[in-house]
């Protein structure tokens, strides 16, 4: 993933993004908005395995990027009680830095792995018996003398977060006790995200804003969260500090972003499917080539939220705009024959 694309409603993480998602995030179950499927189950999970004094299942969590997926691994480690330890898969080089990381646990410790389906094979393989039995097999020396030790490591409770569940190898996967999924959040989720960002950061704010924030955020809280911090610039220079709705509605025109939080790239990415591929099916590479947009890009950010509205198909031969997005945008849909 770019973590530098720079799209207001980009889901990736910005630089500057980390820095503000850290003071707003919620720190208990209970301050996480929305996701009530998966907070039950966390619930029930870790309060089970406090009960019992022993370390939570391997947790498991996927979805699109900016659902909260880091947040949750905090979330998890603040109602254990115990450390967090975070990394991400395509930052781990050698077999050995992931020893060295799983052999200095502390007892129940998380060990939090973004991006867990970036991982190199044989960095995976440290993984595999270190989260089901807790032990490391070191292999000392090379060729016929090379012998295999185990290592014992503390019990501890991987959390592995993934945008790409499928690209996930099924050794991996079956080793997750755990496995949840995070959808896009609902309009109203999203306002109560805003509406309890807005307090910390101490801006004054009508409902009517926080629900056309909301709207635009494409039902992911890191969107929200910096469109509020867009939004809230625009209330500073151009009115009296205060979000209404109309300073709310200037401001997000001056940014481009439209009633659904479509931002240019996706105008773009369906405009292309519609205009120079008569709606579709088209191939995956060649979007991407049409629209010098990435590949991995397209399928991560852009699609999921298209096709959650209800503008994209993904088909087997390829994307296909659909009747709706002809509607969206104001193109006649050319009628498709059956032979
Ligand atoms: N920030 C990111 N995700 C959140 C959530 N689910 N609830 C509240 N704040 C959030």
């Amino acid at each position: 993933m770019d973590v530098n694309d720079p799209r207001l409603v980009s889901a990736a993480r910005a630089d500057d993004d980390a820095q503000y998602e850290a003071g707003l995030r919620p720190r208990r179950l209970d301050d996480y908005i929305g996701q009530d499927r998966v907070r039950e189950n966390l619930q029930v999970s870790i309060t089970a395995a406090t009960k019992r004094g022993d370390a939570l299942d391997h947790v498991l969590v996927y979805g699109p990027p900016g659902l909260g997926k880091t947040t949750l691994a905090y979330v998890i480690a603040n109602e254990l009680g115990v450390p967090i330890r975070t990394t991400a898969g395509p930052v781990i080089e050698k077999p050995g830095d992931l020893a060295g990381i799983l052999s200095n646990l502390q007892p129940r410790e998380v060990l939090f792995i973004d991006e867990i389906h970036r991982m190199a094979p044989a960095i995976e393989e440290i993984l595999y018996p270190a989260m089901e039995d807790f032990e490391l097999d070191i292999v000392i020396g090379q060729g016929p003398g090379a012998r295999s030790v185990k290592v014992p490591v503390e019990r501890f409770t991987l959390v592995g977060a993934t945008t790409r569940a499928g690209l996930l190898t099924s050794p991996l996967r079956a080793r997750f006790g755990i496995v949840q999924r995070l959808d896009f959040y609902t309009v109203a989720d999203i306002e109560e995200i805003v509406r309890r960002s807005a307090r910390i950061l101490d801006v004054p704010m009508d409902d009517e804003a926080a629900r056309e924030m909301a709207s635009r955020a494409r039902g992911t809280p890191r969107v929200a969260n910096r469109l509020l911090r867009r939004v809230r610039d625009f209330a500073e220079v151009r009115a009296n500090g205060r979000i209404t709705l109309e300073v709310a509605r200037a401001a997000l025109a001056l940014l481009e972003v439209d009633a659904s939080g479509l931002d240019e790239v996706d105008r773009r990415l369906m405009l292309t499917i519609i205009d120079k591929f008569g709606g579709g099916p088209v191939g995956l590479n060649t979007l991407a080539a049409a629209t010098s947009e990435e590949p991995d890009a397209i399928e991560d950010m852009h699609e999921p939220y298209l096709i959650q509205l209800g503008l994209l198909e993904r088909t087997p031969r390829g994307r296909l705009a659909t009747a709706r997005a002809y509607d969206y945008f104001g193109r006649i849909m050319p009628a498709r024959g059956l032979f």
